[in-house]
């Protein structure tokens, strides 16, 4: 692994955005990190380039096949001007279970950050300070060798994008429509649905187009076997609060280990709230719901943040959730993770990471 970071500077700026009308993804900085692999040299040739399109010959593995996985995470202004990442070395940790998968090599921890804070700092310029919006990172790791047959390919590009995002989703802090799948799945048993692999986000595409059809802005999957236990949303971690205790799906090998997640357990365990992760049926969720016990339901990402969850449908079971609207407990995990987040919220857990 070679330390040095080469930086070729952009010679024509782009123009920024504007900050109170970002969406999310749609803009990039002016930079991007790459770094190679090859067999005989390992991971070399780390640089800071100019933002621009990849030359790739159209036999390019992951065109095919699609061998390739990413990550997501934000970096913040604070109000006195300083630079924090959230929990980067758990994304890099995270990498590595997705690479182990995907037959990728690994990629050293320490030095995936160096490369984040590196690209960050350059471009920090671009990191938006308009309430609720953020720079938001994407790292991501492709196949290259130009060949069709199927193998793991013997050379890779690791690439971080970052672009300046306002909230995920359209509705924002609002809570969401999500729909309970009950035909498609995103996952099996021994399967990459822990992985952050371009393959499950495909996957999840048809059953997302159906939902939106019917007004839901996204799915809720339910297990790959017996179509019984609740999954994840997919872009969201979820998490349900029912008589007083909060209930989230443990993590079985089909569902994406969540940093927000993780944070969240964290949370609420150091403010005595009980958490449970274990496996949640759909048909209690359902009952809970009959019996007035379903108390909140919001989901976690890093995308996402905290986001309340109005409405369910499953099999035309309508569950309309604290009336739909905004959650004592969503709330006050919101305040308090985008607080520690964006540097208003004294950080006690030691989970942000300041960028010079
Ligand atoms: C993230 O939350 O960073 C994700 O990668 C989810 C993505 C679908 C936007």
């Amino acid at each position: 692994m070679l330390n040095q970071i080469k930086i070729q500077k952009t010679t024509t700026p782009k123009q920024k955005p504007d900050q109170n009308n970002l969406g999310f993804g749609k803009h990039f900085t002016d930079h991007m990190f790459i770094m190679d692999y090859s067999k005989d040299k390992g991971w070399h040739d780390a640089r800071i380039v100019p933002y621009g399109p990849l030359e790739i010959d159209p036999a390019t593995m992951v065109l095919h096949y699609g061998q390739a996985i990413f990550e997501g995470l934000k970096a913040y202004r604070t109000a006195d001007g300083r630079i924090l990442l959230f929990r980067p070395e758990k994304n890099m940790e995270r990498i590595n279970k997705s690479n182990d998968r995907m037959c990728i090599p690994p990629i050293d921890v320490d030095f995936g950050v160096e490369a984040i804070k590196t690209l960050v700092s350059l471009d920090k310029d671009w990191i938006p300070t308009v309430e609720g919006t953020s720079l938001y990172i994407r790292p991501f790791i492709i196949a290259t060798d130009p060949y069709l047959g199927v193998k793991p390919a013997d050379t890779y590009k690791f690439i971080i994008i970052m672009s300046p995002s306002g909230a995920y989703y359209s509705t924002g802090i609002n809570p969401v429509k999500i729909y309970v799948e009950n035909k498609y799945v995103r996952a099996v048993r021994g399967g990459t649905g822990f992985a952050k692999t371009p393959g499950n986000y495909a996957a999840s595409l048809k059953a997302q187009g159906i939902a939106h059809d019917k007004g839901y802005e996204q799915v809720l999957w339910l297990d790959g076997v017996e179509m019984k236990y609740v999954e994840e949303v997919g872009s969201m971690n979820v998490f349900f609060k029912i008589n007083g205790e909060v209930i989230t799906p443990s993590l079985d090998g089909s569902i994406l280990p969540g940093i927000t997640r993780e944070s969240v357990i964290q949370l609420l365990k150091h403010w005595n709230i009980p958490v449970t992760e274990r496996k949640l049926g759909i048909q209690e969720l359902y009952d809970a719901y009959k019996e007035g016990r379903l108390e909140e339901a919001f989901g976690t990402g890093t995308a996402a943040v905290i986001s309340p969850i109005g409405e369910l449908n499953w099999n035309d079971h309508v569950m309309t959730i604290n009336n739909g609207e905004i959650g004592e407990l969503a709330t006050r995990i919101y305040n308090t993770i985008t607080g520690i987040q964006s540097g208003k919220i004294q950080d006690e857990f030691g989970w942000t990471t300041e960028v010079k």
